[in-house]
């Protein structure tokens, strides 16, 4: 069974500032736009998750599963409330831009929940999983999250993919127990990223242009770290359980079970 802590945690955004130089904007428009995103994906991955229960029978699977959800319900119920700060940065014409964006991937994920098999919707959260994970350890192996720019959001942030990572094998272990095809889980994963994927560059495009600049494409040691662990996770040996947790990681969740107050286990 996962050690996962569910923490009731809320963060204020108040003050939200976008009027940063190029460099860091491009650092942290990707981070806005996988923002926007989180009211829609995390309870997609809610409701796939809930299907899955009804046919898990192991019961300390099950118990995981309800921590997971549980964690992806305090982690999206955050994004919306930064998304709102988000929006209120720019003219009215761009949040509407932006709330039709936020229409178009709620209504494919309410599509997918309805229409799509299970296989194919725990395969979607197990390749979105695998691909923040990947990006969580890399930023978490580096000292920090976020490169070391100060994130809009601030420590909603640490406390998301620190929370990512604890409950890593979640999503991963669901697959395996419920559909276990190597194949299936590498060709859905990789197209569910795709598909996520292209909405980030959406948000992030939109907000790019409403902020009539053009931004520099950036490499950092963390982007770079993401994709060698991201592309592990291509591997028919792949499993989360086996990952090394980076130093640092336990700690800040240590310190978010303080805050939520919960005592340490
Ligand atoms: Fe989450
Ligand atoms: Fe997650």
């Amino acid at each position: 069974m996962a050690d996962i802590t569910v923490r009731s945690m809320r963060f204020s955004f108040e003050g939200l500032n976008l009027d940063r130089p190029d460099a860091e904007l491009a650092q942290i428009m990707p981070a806005l736009g996988l923002s926007m995103t989180m009211p829609y994906l995390e309870p997609y991955l809610i409701r796939s998750m809930k299907v899955a229960l009804k046919q898990i029978d192991d019961p300390q699977l099950a118990e995981d599963v309800r921590n997971f959800s549980k964690q992806e319900g305090h982690h999206f119920r955050n994004h919306a409330e930064l998304n709102k700060q988000i929006r209120s940065c720019f003219d009215e014409t761009t949040a509407d831009r932006l709330r039709g964006i936020e229409a178009d991937l709620e209504a494919d994920y309410q599509r997918f929940s309805r229409s799509k098999s299970l296989r194919f919707n725990l395969a979607y959260a197990e390749g979105f999983e695998a691909m923040t994970c990947s990006a969580a350890l890399a930023s978490a192996e580096h000292g920090g999250f976020g490169d070391d720019v100060m994130m809009p959001g601030g420590d909603l942030w640490a406390w998301h993919m620190a929370e990512e990572i604890e409950h890593r094998t979640v999503a991963f272990n669901v697959f395996e127990h419920l559909v276990g095809s190597y194949p299936y889980r590498i060709a859905v994963g990789t197209w569910s990223q795709w598909h996520y994927l292209r909405y980030i560059g959406r948000f992030a495009s939109c907000m790019t242009e409403s902020l009539g600049r053009k931004l520099p494409r950036v490499s950092s040691p963390v982007r770079k770290a993401a994709l060698k662990r991201y592309l592990k996770t291509w591997s028919p040996r792949y499993d989360p359980a086996k990952i090394e947790v980076p130093a640092g990681v336990q700690a800040l969740l240590t310190r978010f079970s303080h805050e939520a107050g919960i005592e340490a286990r």
